[in-house]
């Protein structure tokens, strides 16, 4: 794969394309990625080449991957964005981020962002195993994923605001989406950390297990996903990704559509009469 491990290493990450799942050995080789945040010294302190290594992830993923579960290794999910690039001296080997006031800094955060929003493509799910910490961009990372499954241990700040920064890695869509206007106000304005078992209310996760089951309920769920044939997860994924959006009658005209697609696709066209 093009992908080096030694760049993506020097990056804070490590991706594992395994083959079968655990709890189901039908399950293709090659379908399921591991992505690893891997600053475990510094709680996977997030920085701009972070980003771009998990945009290079999202792609160069190999076309099997229909589970990507993303997660982070030793006691944190993600501490958020690595403090010392705030500082004179930045953190070491990364570039300084451009000046907000600069007319390349919506293309650099564009950049940034780019890490995030390949979580949604149709073509897999996206599930983030949180244990302990996410913050800030760690959150937002979390909140990229379609599923969230999370420790007792797990802890969620949107803490940007306390910082005299907006949320700005995709999170605000999501979380407004997930908890609503005001729940996301509250969170974000207060940038009070959310446990999990208010995490699960709130409907930020859609698990939640002691921190030893972690590993397994993610290895479980990824089996189901992956009990679902390929075409139809990808079509259920895209319509009900169109659902927000869209006034009931909308909706049933794609659901009709896309049933017609689905179908087609796997039978192929009506024989000519
Ligand atoms: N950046 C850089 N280093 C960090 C870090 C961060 N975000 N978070 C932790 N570290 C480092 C610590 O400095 C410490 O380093 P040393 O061992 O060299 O002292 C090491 O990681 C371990 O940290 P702690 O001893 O604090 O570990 P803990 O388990 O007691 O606490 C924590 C963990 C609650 C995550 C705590 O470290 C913490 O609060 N970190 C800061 C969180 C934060 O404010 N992040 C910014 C979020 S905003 C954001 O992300 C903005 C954006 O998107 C643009």
């Amino acid at each position: 794969m093009a992908l080096e491990t030694a760049d993506l290493e020097l990056a804070g990450l490590r991706l594992d394309i395994a083959g079968q799942v655990e709890a189901d050995a039908t399950a293709p080789a090659g379908s399921v990625a591991t992505v690893t945040l891997s600053r475990p010294r510094r709680r996977n302190a997030m920085t701009p080449g972070m980003w771009r290594g998990l945009a290079r992830i999202g792609g160069e993923l190999p076309p099997q991957v229909r589970v990507v579960v993303i997660t982070g290794e030793g006691p944190s999910f993600s501490a958020g964005i690595d403090l010392r690039l705030f500082s004179a001296e930045g953190a070491p080997g990364e570039e300084t981020p451009p000046d907000p006031r600069s007319a390349g800094f919506d293309e650099w955060i564009a950049g940034c962002q780019a890490g995030y929003t390949w979580l949604r493509r149709p073509d897999i799910v996206s599930i983030a195993a949180v244990r302990g910490h996410a913050i800030g961009a760690g959150f937002q990372l979390a909140l990229a994923c379609d599923l969230r499954v999370l420790a007792e241990d797990a802890k969620l700040c949107m803490k940007e605001p306390a910082l005299g920064l907006v949320p700005d890695l995709t999170g605000t869509k999501p979380l407004v989406d997930i908890v609503g206007l005001p729940r996301a106000l509250e969170m974000c304005l207060t940038a009070r950390t959310v446990d999990a078992a208010e995490a699960a209310r709130l409907g930020l996760a859609e698990i939640v297990v002691p921190t030893s089951d972690l590993h397994a309920a993610v290895a479980d769920l990824t089996a189901a996903l992956l009990a679902t044939d390929p075409a139809t997860a990808r079509a259920t994924k895209r319509l009900l990704s169109l659902a927000p959006g869209h006034t009931l009658a909308e909706q049933a005209a794609a659901e009709r559509r896309m049933q017609s697609e689905l179908q087609t696709e796997r039978l192929g066209p009506l024989p000519p009469r």
